[in-house]
């Protein structure tokens, strides 16, 4: 159940028609539902609360940093994972406490670290020697040390698309699970950072419970290892990752994931930390776009719409598929015809869809393309200077544009010509 649903003959998030706010807002535009953010945040939380764990949902922003969309889910006791200053400021602009923030990243900079440090925030997930060596100084300039995990690489495959697995020894990210325990001596001796967890993250958009069962057996071995030397470790981040339904997958529901922590990890004393992005936010969002055109070719129909692959990237990036519908609901019954969905953008693989059933459509009406709420308007660009695509939420019966399109006058204002040019 995700909210959006034809009412009356029209498309409908939660209490409210898309054709009514794309008639209000333009197009194309992103629009949230409040109940499907509300209920995804409960079903997890309630899985994890349902197998004993005691644990922090800390949302990751970079699927969906809109402040509108943070806070809501802050209201419902979620913290943030954050990957960049830009993202520290909107969790903390969006009303989450610094201390239920984490900062992950591989290429933290200085001025970002400072930044994080400066805020107090509840813990830095470190990916490197250098950078370890470099919070560390960081810190102790200011006379505090920070709470840390050190991200490790358990080398386990997720079994995702490539372009998003993160979990493998030939991945930049974390540090390699065999060299672990001798960073983690390395951090106890340095004088600016405080060593209190270990951090784990796969990969995004997995469909199995194994890899992850297999990365959190290995964070088990570490705890003993670290353990057993002296460390206080009391917090297990383990990042994100699971998958949703985007077309026939079926991925593992929250209670078994749950599950597989408690059974893993559950006796351990230490409090669990979580960092989902696309579960909480992806059913929760659709893109809505209007049909320019209906360009016959003569092997197959092309359906021209006003949003195109800087709106929602994930289609030309990964192969994506996303589900497509009409806002005007199809007569039952009514024959579909398998099309080319396109945007506009001068490049082949500006496609949405290739070969898609879909009830016959004209210029002029209102698609919706689905599961949209993550890695959507996250994503999104100006490439062939198009204006970054407005956010609506949608809450019962009320809406509101929660981030504006910009106008040209914005746009070009960023830039300027050089006096030799002037
Ligand atoms: N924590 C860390 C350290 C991550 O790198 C990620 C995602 C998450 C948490 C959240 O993962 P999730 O629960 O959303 O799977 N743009 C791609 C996805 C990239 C994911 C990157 N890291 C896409 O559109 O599929």
């Amino acid at each position: 159940m995700n909210h959006f649903d034809y009412v009356n003959g029209q498309l409908h998030a939660e209490g409210v028609s898309l054709a009514e706010i794309a008639a209000k807002v333009g197009t194309p535009f992103y629009c949230y539902a409040t109940a499907t953010l509300t209920r995804h945040y409960t079903v997890f939380a309630d899985a994890l609360k349902n197998a004993g764990l005691d644990a922090t949902i800390c949302f990751a922003l970079k699927s969906n940093p809109n402040i509108a969309v943070v806070r809501t889910l802050a209201d419902l006791g979620a913290g943030a994972d954050v990957v960049s200053e830009g993202e520290l400021r909107q969790a903390l602009a969006a009303g989450v406490p610094a201390d239920r923030i984490v900062f992950s990243g591989v290429g933290k900079t200085k001025r970002e670290l400072e930044f994080a440090v400066a805020k107090g925030i509840m813990q830095i997930n470190v990916e490197s020697e250098p950078e370890l060596e470099l919070l560390s100084q960081v810190a102790a300039e200011r006379g505090v040390r920070m709470p840390i995990a050190l991200r490790v690489n358990p080398d386990v495959d997720a079994g995702t698309h490539a372009k998003i697995t993160t979990g493998k020894k030939e991945n930049k990210f974390g540090i390699e699970w065999t060299r672990a325990h001798e960073v983690y001596r390395k951090a106890r001796d340095l004088p600016g950072v405080e060593v209190v967890a270990i951090a784990c993250h796969i990969g995004s958009q997995l469909t199995e419970v194994e890899p992850f069962r297999e990365a959190f057996l290995r964070v088990r071995d570490l705890v003993a290892i670290l353990r057993a030397d002296g460390f206080d470790i009391r917090r297990l981040d383990l990042g994100g990752g699971l998958g949703v339904p985007y077309d026939e997958e079926i991925p593992p529901h929250p209670d078994a994931y749950a599950a597989a922590i408690k059974s893993t990890l559950g006796d351990l004393g230490c409090r669990i930390v979580l960092e989902p992005g696309r579960l909480l936010v992806a059913n929760a969002g659709m893109l809505v776009s209007r049909v320019t055109y209906v360009k016959e070719g003569s092997t197959r129909t092309f359906v021209i719409v006003d949003a195109a692959m800087n709106d929602l990237m994930r289609p030309a990036l990964y192969e994506a598929h996303h589900s497509i519908q009409p806002v005007a609901q199809p007569a039952p019954g009514a024959p579909t015809i398998a099309v080319d969905v396109v945007g506009p953008v001068c490049e082949t693989g500006d496609t949405f869809a290739k070969q898609r059933p879909l009830p016959p459509v004209k210029a002029g009406d209102l698609v919706a393309f689905g599961t949209a709420g993550a890695y959507g308007a996250a994503m999104s660009s100006t490439y062939n200077s198009r204006p970054l695509v407005p956010e609506v939420l949608v809450n019962g019966n009320k809406f509101a544009v929660v981030r504006a399109r910009p106008t040209y006058e914005e746009m070009l204002a960023l830039e300027s010509l050089p006096d030799w040019l002037g």
